[in-house]
């Protein structure tokens, strides 16, 4: 009754923003992403036992509490039901983001909650079903259940059964890219992505001509991934951040999730394209000001030096493709 796994962050090249349906974690579009290394992990134990009078849940040396702990708590409500076993359980997790960071970890802690949780129940399910159950956590989680490229389909039956992720191609396809993460400095106040994308969803109307244009753009993605053509992945890439953050500030009241930092990585990628004469780099933000630029190997150390002259930027890291969630023998408890 008790597993402990490991999975890693993902990266959308194709962004997932805007919900059909709140309460299933739908998305309004499909979405394409690359599982990060494990420089980006989350390590989940959970146990499920007759001496456990409620559910505990520790993040590194925080024990959850309230809307935190409810997350998680629905998320083993929904693998206790299909288990029938009503047993508590402990959870520990440990994220290895670097601290000061404070980036997304969700998707990494979501997947490997559900894998995690679903050995521990002896839950018999194939990867597909537990990319649909990781998705009810966080949206992203289910595309961190596999290494390499990923792609989440949107789906189209109200239950959601069929809105899950499934590889594009492991991560040796495309071994000599790289993700040049950028940490800036934040802004105190966040909007989290459920509201926001609420908000988007209730009052852009620019967010409907992205829907429209999404599917068109999925294609020429998977077909850039496909035959590594780099500049044009990059371009792709580039606009569809840009059209993510451009519905974020069509809605109403605006949202904004970069900053003035972020701005300048913008300036600054678009600089040494222009100076290359074709894209080298593409830039891509989540709901954040963090910027996470693409490149290949031999062009990292050019741009690790640019990234870290910009003013706000306060650590820079580099990412290769990951293989995806592992098993571990070894418990955190
Ligand atoms: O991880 P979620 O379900 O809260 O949503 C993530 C949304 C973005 O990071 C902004 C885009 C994406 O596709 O990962």
């Amino acid at each position: 009754m008790k597993s402990t796994f490991r999975a890693t962050s993902n990266i959308a090249l194709v962004k997932y923003w805007g919900k059909r349906d709140a309460q299933l974690n739908l998305p309004a579009n499909g979405s394409i992403s690359v599982t990060m290394d494990e420089q980006l992990k989350t390590e989940t134990t959970v146990e499920f036992s007759s001496k456990y009078k409620q559910d505990e849940v520790t993040l590194g040396e925080r024990k959850l509490e309230g809307s935190e702990r409810h997350r998680v708590v629905e998320q083993l409500d929904i693998l206790r039901h299909k288990a029938g076993n009503k047993e508590y359980a402990r959870i520990v997790t440990e994220n290895a983001f670097p601290s000061a960071a404070g980036m997304a970890s969700s998707a990494s802690g979501y997947a490997a909650l559900t894998l995690a949780a679903s050995h521990a129940l002896g839950l018999k399910m194939g990867v597909r079903e537990l990319s649909v159950i990781s998705r009810r956590g966080s949206g992203s989680a289910c595309r961190s259940l596999f290494g390499g490229f990923v792609e989440w389909h949107r789906g189209e039956r109200d239950d959601g059964s069929d809105s899950l992720a499934e590889p594009l191609s492991p991560a040796a396809h495309w071994k000599s890219l790289r993700n040049v993460i950028a940490i800036v400095k934040k802004d105190p106040k966040r909007i989290l992505t459920r509201p926001g994308m609420n908000r988007t969803v209730l009052t852009s109307t620019l967010y409907q001509r992205r829907l429209q244009s999404i599917s068109i753009i999925l294609q020429r993605v998977r077909k850039a991934l496909e035959e590594k053509n780099r500049a044009e992945l990059f371009e792709l890439v580039m606009r569809d951040s840009n059209s993510m953050h451009a519905c974020m500030l069509d809605s109403y009241p605006p949202l904004f999730y970069m900053n003035e930092h972020s701005h300048k990585v913008i300036e600054t990628v678009h600089a040494l394209n222009d100076a290359y004469g074709e894209a080298v780099a593409g830039y891509t933000f989540d709901a954040g000001p963090n910027a996470h630029v693409f490149t290949e190997d031999k062009r990292v150390s050019t741009i690790r030096k640019m990234l870290s002259e910009i003013s706000g930027v306060e650590n820079v890291m580099v990412c290769k493709v990951g293989n995806g969630p592992v098993e571990l023998k070894q418990h955190l408890f």
